[in-house]
C-alpha cells in the first residue's frame, strides 16, 4: 500500500488550475511533493498557480502542461510521467450553465474522465501507485433530495441511480469507470464525493456556483442587481476548499481501496441564510430578489460523514461564517484590481 513515505512523490493534479486544485498543489508542493499540472485553462487561472510570495509553486515551463485532456494521446503522453494522479479536471459550473449546457458538459467530462482513466490504465501498475478521483454529490438520486431537513446522505443511496443533472451523471460514469480500473489492475483508488465546494481563488463569473456568484453581486451593488435563483429555500451542505484539500492529503495517505467517501457536513444551510450572511458581511443595504423562474436545483442535501472519520480521519473545520468572509475580502479584492466587474457583469 503506497503511503506518504514513499520513495516515489511525483504527482499530477489533473485541472491543477482550479479552484480546488490550485489549494492542492499549494498543499502538496509545502508536504514536498513534486507536482505536475494538466490544465486546459477553460475555467482554471494559471495566476492561481503562484504562492503569496508572488513565485510560482511549480516550474511552469517543465511542470505545467496546458492540455485538453479530451485528446486521448495528450493524456497518454502526461500520464505516463508520474507515479500518482488526482484526477480533478472537469466542466463545472453553476446551476444556470450547468443545466443550459448538459450535453456537451455530458459529453466531455465523460471524455476526460474516460482519457485519463485509460492512460493510468495503460500505464499500469508498475508505474502508478495511486489514482484519486473526485465525484459529486450532485450525483445522488433527485429522489433523496426533494424534501427540506433531510436525513444525511450515506454512500451507499448513490445506488440506484438517478441524478438530476448530465454533471451527476457524468461524475458518477467517471466514479464507476475507477472501480473497474482499480479491479482490473490492481492500482489503488480511491473517491472522494464532495458536497458544495467554497474557496478562493474563485471563478465568480456567468459560470460562477451559487457563494461566489452571491458574493459578486453583493460587491457590484447596486450596479449588478442583487438576483438569487429561485426561492432560497434549497439547502447545501458547504465545504471550504481548505477541508477539502485536508480530505485529499489523508486520501493519498489513509484511502487506497477504500471505494468512495463522502466529503462534506452532516448539515445543511440554506440559501436564504448564505444570502443573509453575505449581505451582513458587505455591510450594504441589500434586498435580494429571488427570481422562481431560474434553475434552483434538489431542495436539501447533506453528508452523512461517518466513512471519511473513520477511514481517514476527516472533521471538517472551516465555519461557513469565516469561509465567506475570506471569499468575499478575496472576490472583492479581484474585482477592484483588474476591473473584472466588466466581465462578472455577464450573468
Ligand atoms: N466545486 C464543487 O462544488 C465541487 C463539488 C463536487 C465535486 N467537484 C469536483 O471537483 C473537481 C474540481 O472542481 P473545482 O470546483 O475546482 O472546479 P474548477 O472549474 O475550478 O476546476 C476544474 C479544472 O478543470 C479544468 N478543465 C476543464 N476541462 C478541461 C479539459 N478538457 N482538459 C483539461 N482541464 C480541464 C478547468 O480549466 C479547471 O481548472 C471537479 O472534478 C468537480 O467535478 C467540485
Amino acid at each position: 500500500m503506497p503511503s506518504l513515505d514513499s520513495e516515489n512523490r511525483s504527482i499530477l493534479v489533473t485541472g491543477g488550475c482550479g479552484m480546488i486544485g490550485s489549494n492542492l498543489v499549494a498543499r502538496l508542493v509545502k508536504d514536498g511533493w513534486d507536482v505536475s499540472v494538466a490544465d486546459d485553462l477553460w475555467r482554471g487561472k494559471i495566476e492561481y498557480l503562484y504562492g503569496d510570495d508572488g513565485r510560482p509553486l511549480i516550474d511552469l515551463d517543465r511542470k505545467f502542461y496546458k492540455t485538453d485532456l479530451c485528446d486521448a494521446n495528450e493524456c497518454q503522453k502526461i500520464i505516463g510521467r508520474t507515479d500518482y494522479v488526482v484526477h480533478l479536471a472537469a466542466r463545472v459550473g453553476g446551476i444556470e450553465y450547468v443545466f443550459e449546457n448538459q450535453g456537451d458538459i455530458f459529453r466531455i467530462n465523460n471524455l476526460i474522465n474516460s482519457n485519463v482513466i485509460n492512460a493510468v490504465r495503460k500505464a499500469g501498475k508498475d508505474r502508478i501507485k495511486g489514482f484519486l478521483y473526485v465525484g459529486t454529490a450532485c450525483s445522488f438520486p433527485c429522489t433523496r433530495q426533494n424534501v427540506p431537513d433531510p436525513e444525511p446522505l450515506r454512500e451507499d443511496e448513490l445506488f440506484p441511480a438517478y441524478p438530476e443533472s448530465a454533471y451527476g451523471w457524468s461524475k458518477l460514469m467517471g466514479q464507476l469507470e475507477v472501480g473497474y480500473l482499480e479491479k482490473e489492475t490492481g492500482i489503488p483508488c480511491c473517491t472522494l464525493i464532495l458536497h458544495n465546494a467554497y474557496g478562493t481563488p474563485t471563478d465568480y463569473g456567468y459560470r460562477s456556483q451559487v457563494i461566489p456568484a452571491l458574493i459578486r453581486k453583493a460587491v457590484n451593488f447596486p450596479d449588478e442587481e442583487y438576483v438569487v435563483m429561485g426561492n432560497g429555500e434549497q439547502e447545501r451542505a458547504f465545504i471550504h476548499v481548505d477541508d477539502i484539500t485536508n480530505a485529499m492529503v489523508l486520501a493519498l495517505e489513509k484511502g487506497w481501496g477504500k471505494g468512495c467517501i463522502q466529503i462534506g457536513p452532516s448539515y445543511c444551510t440554506g440559501i436564504k441564510e448564505v444570502v443573509e450572511t453575505i449581505i451582513r458581511i458587505s455591510g450594504k443595504n441589500i434586498t435580494p430578489r429571488f427570481d422562481t423562474s431560474k434553475p434552483e436545483g434538489n431542495k436539501a442535501r447533506c453528508a452523512d460523514y461517518r466513512k471519511a472519520r473513520e477511514v481517514l480521519g476527516w472533521e471538517p473545520k472551516v465555519s461557513l461564517e469565516e469561509g465567506l468572509g475570506q471569499c468575499y475580502e478575496w472576490i472583492e479584492k479581484s474585482i477592484m484590481k483588474d476591473g473584472a466587474y466588466k466581465d462578472a457583469k455577464v450573468t
